[in-house]
């Protein structure tokens, strides 16, 4: 590890060591575990994991003692421009599906849901919250406190919902299988194992069978490729076309259609790990103190979105969409002689729209049930013939 490499403070360290031993222990009876299994274990093992074990996690930029903890940071959190305009798209959603419901799941700290209320400043919409982490949770019954009569938290998906469900930034942070073509051209799925001295290591086996057929409509053979394939998300999307009976779903995350996804270049697929603002490769250090997240494949979600029975509506560019709803007019009520307050407020909104930052890498995709619109947010460049 290099110098500059962070290292977590002493009680975070015995935290992951503990939680090693204990991953290592289960190693010894049940052998391996895949890479996916092992993804689901260090982010969300009920007290251990890095969302559900009580550490920090999101910095913001709204108070300077926030500012230094945590290992990413979140459009919402960046600044409150983001859940004012993406409020433009949710009220179009909501009019068109006759409901005043919005769900939003992995809310981080409450910051999209309160930039959002606010923005709407409708005291008739209920506003429904699915999170796993219960320290997170806590943080956004403080960031909503004003809003307490709205919000309410459920602990699993509604049998049914009409409305808008949102979800900023939590495909990502979904388990994924992770791949290799190896030097004959066989699929391999990684798995995590103890080598002779109880340390974790990877080990390669052949994908089922069933794996190595929907891997090969999705890439060509190319010897050395490691890469992933997110089906939790697509099987979650699916589920959300199950539950939802009229209205829109809007999914904002980083990735690219298949195409580019997996393309020839990108042969070390898109596996990355935060640690205090520290982004690496090695998602096997550390467990239970680091984010490990994996680009999303649009085009996946898409094609899972039509199984589920639902339409996709838009995709295109986070700096566009915030464009189309209106970013930049907005931005126009501030007065650009109070020098000091615009130059803070603009900052922010810079990085979201970059191409360079933000703007492209994130993608904004708009499914929908029963929804009878022009959705503004993808009224310019919607770019759904690229997936
Ligand atoms: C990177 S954080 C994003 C937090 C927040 N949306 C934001 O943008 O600041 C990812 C969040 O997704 C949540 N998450 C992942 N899978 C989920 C699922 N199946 N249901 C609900 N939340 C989930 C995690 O618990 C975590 O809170």
């Amino acid at each position: 590890m290099s110098a500059n490499f962070p290292r977590p403070v002493p009680e975070a360290i015995v935290h992951s060591q503990q939680f090693l031993q204990y991953i290592t222990d289960s190693l010894h009876n049940k052998k391996e575990l895949s890479f996916e299994d092992w993804m689901d274990t260090v982010l969300y093992s009920p007290g251990w994991g890095y969302y559900t074990g009580g550490l920090a996690k999101l910095s913001g930029t709204n108070t300077p003692t926030e500012k230094l903890i945590g290992d990413f940071t979140t459009a919402p959190e960046l600044s409150h421009w983001y859940g004012r305009t993406l409020a433009k798209q949710v009220e179009q959603v909501l009019a068109a599906s006759d409901s005043q419901c919005i769900l939003e799941f992995g809310a981080g700290s409450g910051k999209l849901a309160f930039d959002m209320l606010e923005t709407l400043n409708n005291s008739t919409i209920n506003y429904f919250i699915l999170e796993l982490s219960a320290d997170l949770k806590q943080r956004q019954q403080q960031t909503l406190a004003k809003f307490s009569n709205q919000v309410k938290w459920l602990d699993q998906l509604p049998p049914s919902f009409s409305g808008c469900i949102i979800a900023n930034e939590v495909m990502d942070a979904m388990p994924v299988k992770l791949l290799e073509w190896n030097a004959q051209g066989d699929l391999q799925e990684v798995f995590i194992s103890l080598d002779d001295v109880s340390n974790i290591h990877y080990v390669l086996h052949p994908a089922s069978n069933e794996l190595q057929q929907l891997f090969s409509q999705r890439m060509p053979t190319l010897s050395g490729y490691r890469t992933e394939i997110n089906l939790r998300a697509e099987s979650w999307i699916k589920e959300l076309g199950r539950c939802l009976n009229k209205g829109g779903i809007l999914l904002i995350d980083y990735g690219f259609p298949r195409q580019e996804y997996y393309h020839p270049q990108r042969h070390q697929g898109t596996l990355m790990c935060h640690l205090q603002h520290h982004a690496h490769s090695n998602p096997l250090i550390y467990p239970g103190l680091q984010d490990i997240t994996a680009h999303i494949d649009f085009t996946a979600m898409a094609d899972a979105a039509l199984e589920g029975n639902l339409e996709v509506l838009g995709y295109t560019s986070q700096a566009r969409f915030l464009m189309n709803c209106g970013i930049l007019q907005q931005l126009s009520q501030l007065n650009p002689d109070d020098v000091h307050h615009y130059a803070k407020e603009i900052g922010p909104v810079q990085k979201l729209l970059s191409e360079a930052e933000m703007g492209e890498l994130f993608k904004v995709m708009l499914l929908g049930k029963q929804l009878d619109i022009d959705p503004i947010g993808f009224s310019y460049a919607d770019r759904r013939y690229t997936l």
